[in-house]
């Protein structure tokens, strides 16, 4: 086999595993193992390609390696969970920039020494740069507003929008100019420098919380690029790769965009959460209800049915051990425990769950938001940590709530809610929740974690209830 037909062999494995590791992430139980299967493909990918005849430049290579991995492996550890969304982001923006560059530097190589580049080529070469740097500057100013780097408010300039516009038309221009054979290099960094301040302009509008979402866009146009960069350089691995992060970004950002019912382009040029909105008009005289943890944790103790709602909050109080903790006691008390999760709580896709799976909650005890929503007029209490936006029954019976029309988690049917946060303010929304004004629920004020760490140690000392001792006086064996 020559060295050639090998290297297509190994980048046909590389691609098949990128395929199996990124459908084994649908999955809890697999997803870490798929992630494993996507390495390996990726590190049979790399050293096929370092075997690629011709190759030279051993050295600069081995440092891009060495440094880059050893920034990617170092910061990937020292991450917290809360922090991931901005490290995707600026990963991603690393992406769009290589795509970029890449591009960039194949177009002076072909056009260096009178050569001219073949008009398929050239617009493949100018839409890759032009996409590659819309993704890395809109990347940057995701990763700074998350840092808080910069101001994460959403700001409601027209001129944003129109300048989006004439840059976007610019872009495709020069596009244009350089596709029907003006391929000098002024024109390339023309292009470069529009597509950079497009990226700008296009997120530096867009509230911070938005940015999970935009987050995801980029990353949908850093896949896109770095496929025109595989038509580019001939290389079959690039296309595959690059065509499913392309496809994957593209079909999150629709599934965020949908959990939210807000279209792209509210998220792109709505503002949301640039002021404190309206809707969720609440009753005359609605008085909020406080509980306290002692009598949060008989109730517990005594129903049949919990259901926990993370939100946001947990993921910003890291309560996520005091949480199961929690649920284990309940459940050694012969209540049974279930968790609800809603498809867009906290603040990026699957927060709860790799929250909920990083404190090893069985996934069996986790429900997806369809899955149990029939159960809450059935479910004696639900606990609501730290979410807001996501119980808001404003979604279902108020027009003009900013969120009518979400899905939500409809906690309010159920006999008795409790409420862990720390005050009455909104969530990501900036809207009031009816629920808080519910006559069955009621407020447990402070931190999720030190809450939770105090209903724990009450639920502790309450006494088992009569029907459910075994004859020993021990606690009945739950099944769970
Ligand atoms: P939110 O509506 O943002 O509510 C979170 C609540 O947690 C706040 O009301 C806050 O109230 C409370 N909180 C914060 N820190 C806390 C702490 N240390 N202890 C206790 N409570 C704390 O969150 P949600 O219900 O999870 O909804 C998610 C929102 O984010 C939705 O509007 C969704 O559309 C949006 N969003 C989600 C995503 C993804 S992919 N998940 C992406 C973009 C946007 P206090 O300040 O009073 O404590």
């Amino acid at each position: 086999m020559s060295a050639s037909a090998a290297i297509g062999v190994a980048y046909l494995v590389a691609s098949l595993t990128f395929i199996i590791g990124l459908r084994m992430l649908s999955s809890p139980v697999t997803a870490n193992r798929g992630n494993r299967v996507a390495a390996a493909g990726m590190t049979i990918a790399l050293i096929a390609t370092l075997l690629t005849p011709g190759l030279a430049n051993y050295g600069l290579i081995a440092a891009g390696i060495i440094v880059g991995g050893a920034i990617g492996a170092g910061s990937a550890r020292k991450v917290r969970m809360t922090a991931m969304p901005q490290m995707v982001a600026i990963f991603n923006g690393m992406g769009g920039g290589a795509a970029a560059l890449v591009s960039s530097l194949e177009f002076v190589h072909r056009t260096s020494g009178g050569g001219t580049l073949q008009t398929g080529q050239a617009f493949t070469i100018a839409l890759g740069a032009a996409i590659g740097s819309v993704s890395f500057a809109g990347s940057l100013i995701a990763f700074a507003k998350l840092q808080e780097i910069m101001k994460g408010n959403a700001l409601q300039f027209q001129w944003t929008k129109i300048a989006s516009g004439l840059l976007v038309v610019a872009v495709l221009a020069l596009v244009v100019v350089i596709t029907l054979g003006t391929d000098t290099i002024p024109v390339l960094i023309a292009l470069l420098a529009v597509a950079v301040i497009l990226g700008l302009v296009l997120v530096i509008p867009i509230g911070g919380a938005d940015m999970p979402v935009v987050i995801s866009l980029m990353n949908s146009l850093t896949g896109l690029a770095a496929a025109l960069t595989g038509f580019v350089l001939n290389n079959e691995l690039l296309i595959v790769a690059g065509a499913l992060v392309g496809a994957s970004g593209t079909l999150l950002t629709r599934l965020m965009a949908r959990a939210m019912n807000r279209p792209l382009s509210n998220v792109l040029f709505g503002s949301f959460g640039a002021t404190v909105t309206g809707g969720g008009e609440l009753p005359a005289g609605a008085t909020v209800r406080e509980i306290s943890v002692d009598d949060a944790a008989v109730l517990m103790s005594y129903s049949q049915r919990v259901v926990i709602v993370p939100g946001y909050g947990l993921a910003v109080a890291q309560a996520q051990h005091q949480v199961r903790e929690l649920a284990d006691i309940l459940s050694s008390r012969g209540v049974q425990v279930k968790y609800a999760i809603h498809p867009v709580a906290g603040r990026m896709p699957g927060h709860m769950n790799v929250l909920l799976a990083e404190a090893d909650v069985p996934y069996s005890e986790v429900y997806e938001m369809d899955a149990i929503n029939g159960e809450f007029p059935s479910t004696d209490v639900v606990l609501v940590v730290g979410a807001n936006d996501i119980t808001n029954p404003a979604a279902r019976s108020d027009p003009s709530s900013p969120i009518y029309g979400m899905p939500i988690l409809n906690v309010d049917e159920a006999q008795h809610i409790i409420v862990l946060k720390r005050s009455m303010r909104p969530g990501f929304a900036g809207i009031d929740n009816p629920l808080y004004y519910n006559p069955r629920t009621a407020m447990l004020f402070g931190d999720a974690k030190d809450s939770l760490q105090k209903l724990v140690a009450a639920a502790k000392t309450v006494a088992m209830p009569r029907e459910r001792r075994t004859r020993s006086g021990e606690p009945e064996v739950v099944q769970r």
